[in-house]
């Protein structure tokens, strides 16, 4: 009794050292770091090692096999997920008590859960960003073939991404991951993740001491109708004229901008006749923008700082126009080296409690505001300072630690 089985991933630690022995519940001390959750059924405990922070959540020995090879495989397929770290079993206890096994997944860092976004009624600004990113983690869930079964706020967290909202999946429990999702199979998962809101709303009314009739137990509703509008714009194949083929470039634009990679455009007579052609696309991951700038520069970032990023990075270039395709991926590594490095190391050193390439997306934003509002082309250099002084107050530039360049 006492030693587990564990399967762990490489590139992170054996785990071996925990007390296995007693339930996560019992785990205090040591390793164990004391960090906020949302709303949860399972026993979670945080554990701290030179590679990272983890997440180690019990389960009954089926439920957790399920979850983590659900998780491994959606990985593949989604872009933004808890990553699968390892699966547990204490082989000395029942596999159908509660903590026969658990499931090790990276710590999601820099999110925070529905409640802390709703805090104080209403959502404020955020309510649009938070509803619109959690409708599309479930159309992505939905495009990779994915039937989440518990889709609710609390099985989500949330990260402020360049200026937006993004939401991260973490529970996949309940998850069944197949080629293709029928209309019918959609549906059924739209209407839990409804019930589920709804439940979610009721239960934060209650905690506040408000009265139920002042929940949004529409919330949920309100998902549904932004699920479906990015849904259909992604799967609706619209007919076109044969005249009318620059509405092919119109379309895939429109998709890139909305983050989605394209892969084959398909067109086809349409039934109707006439010369009419329907244009089919296969749409991939959402990652467009995140592919481009590692594709370009070799820079890791998530879909949103990146597109903010890659405006930096055409901001630059416009100065220079490139001729060819060669000369483009010179400039690109050029900027990154000359431009994006030294300021990174810049924001590292002055702003070291946030996360750095978010701190760096939010300086070009703030760039960008002051370039508008002054109706001028304010540099780096002034931004810089104004946006540390602004949004870091206390800080004194002559502190700041000058970028080797
Ligand atoms: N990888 C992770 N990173 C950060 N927080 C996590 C992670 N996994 C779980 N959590 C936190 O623990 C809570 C419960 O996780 P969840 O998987 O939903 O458990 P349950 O199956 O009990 O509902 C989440 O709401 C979240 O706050
Ligand atoms: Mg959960």
């Amino acid at each position: 009794m006492g030693i587990p089985t564990l399967s762990v991933r490489p590139g992170h630690p054996d785990f071996l050292d925990l007390p296995w022995e007693t339930s996560v519940a019992d785990w205090s001390g040591g390793r164990v770091v004391e960090l906020p959750t949302g709303v949860h059924r399972h026993a979670i405990v945080f554990v701290s090692y030179d590679e990272g922070i983890y997440a180690i959540k019990e389960l009954p020995r089926h439920l957790a096999h399920h979850e983590y090879d659900s998780l491994r495989i959606l990985q593949e397929r989604l872009r933004a997920i808890a990553p699968p770290v390892g699966v547990v079993e204490r082989g000395w206890v029942a596999p159908d008590e509660e903590w026969s096994s658990a499931v090790i997944t990276e710590y999601v860092p820099f999110t925070f859960t529905y409640r802390e976004l709703i805090r104080g009624g209403g959502f404020g600004d955020r309510r649009d960003q938070m509803l619109d990113a959690f409708a599309g983690l479930l159309v992505e869930m939905h495009l990779a073939g994915g039937y989440w079964g518990d889709c609710s706020l609390s099985n989500v967290l949330y990260r402020y991404d360049a200026g937006t909202v993004d939401a991260i999946m973490i529970d996949a429990e309940t998850v069944e991951v197949r080629d293709h999702l029928s209309d019918g199979q959609r549906r059924h998962d739209l209407d839990i993740m409804e019930t589920n809101v709804a439940g979610g709303m009721a239960d934060i009314a209650i905690s506040q001491g408000r009265d139920l009739d002042d929940a949004d137990l529409a919330l949920g509703t309100d998902v549904i109708s932004r699920y479906q509008a990015l849904w259909d714009e992604l799967t609706v194949d619209p007919v076109i004229a044969a005249d009318e083929r620059y509405r092919i470039r119109a379309r895939i634009n429109r998709l890139n901008d909305l983050g989605f990679e394209v892969g084959d455009v398909t067109l086809i007579p349409d039934e109707s006749g006439g010369n009419r052609l329907r244009m089919s696309v296969n749409v991939g991951g959402r990652n467009y923008h995140s592919s481009r700038l590692y594709r370009l520069a070799r820079i890791e970032a998530s879909e949103h700082q990146a597109r903010q990023i890659l405006s930096d990075l055409h901001y630059h270039s416009a100065r220079e126009p490139f001729s060819s395709a060669e000369s483009r991926d010179l400039m690109a590594m050029m900027w990154r080296v000359q431009i994006f490095e030294p300021l990174l190391q810049r924001v590292r050193a002055d702003v070291p409690q946030r996360e750095p390439v978010q701190a760096y997306a939010d300086f070009l934003h703030h760039r960008f505001l002051m370039s508008s509002v002054q109706g001028r082309d304010v540099g780096s250099a002034e931004a810089y300072i104004h946006w540390v002084d602004e949004d870091f107050p206390g800080y004194d530039p002559a502190d700041a630690v000058e970028p080797p360049v």
